[in-house]
């Protein structure tokens, strides 16, 4: 492809800034996926109906199939699910999705996990009329949802406990 279709890019993603010469067409869902190699934010709809490709940028989450990666720029931090754990220790809502059978296919698990992290980070004791209202851009074939309502609460007491415990 000519280099006039390309566009160079800086982006900082799970707390790397890196630098990308992409074809202009791609969206952030295709660069993440295609030239990053990070393959857990899901294709699925692609027109911002299922939730699949959602990611973090600044700590909200954005549909990243409709999302053109020029408008999320370093220093915007984008956090893609596999920038949830830490090292070899998973997020609390990892472990819970986990243990409480919350994911079974799983194609929608990534997208729910940055959508309720974002949800926890902002309102950590939340109804589950607030769970149900923030994963409700996120469609689940599998589950009934609701092992993820008690996944996402069950996140939710155990960081709870640990940040009393921090204090
Ligand atoms: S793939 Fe982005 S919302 Fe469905
Ligand atoms: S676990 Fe299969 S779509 Fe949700």
């Amino acid at each position: 492809m000519p280099a006039l279709n390309r566009l160079p890019l800086l982006l900082n993603v799970n707390g790397e800034d890196v630098e990308l010469f992409v074809p202009v067409h791609k969206t952030l869902l295709e660069v993440l996926r295609e030239d990053l190699d990070l393959t857990g934010t899901k294709h699925g709809c692609e027109l911002g109906e299922c939730g699949a490709c959602a990611i973090l940028i600044d700590g909200q989450p954005i549909l990243s199939c409709l999302a053109l990666p020029i408008e999320y720029q370093a220093p915007a931090r984008i956090v893609t699910v596999e920038g949830l754990a830490d090292g070899a220790i998973l997020h609390p809502l990892q472990e819970t999705f986990a243990e409480l059978g919350a994911a079974q296919c799983g194609y929608c698990t990534p997208g729910m996990l940055v959508t309720a992290r974002a949800l926890l980070d902002q309102t950590p004791s939340p109804t589950r009329e607030q769970i149900v209202e923030a994963l409700s851009g996120n469609l689940c074939r599998c589950t009934g949802y609701v092992k993820i309502f008690e996944a996402v609460e069950l996140a939710a007491e155990r960081l709870r406990s640990t940040q009393k415990a921090v204090v």
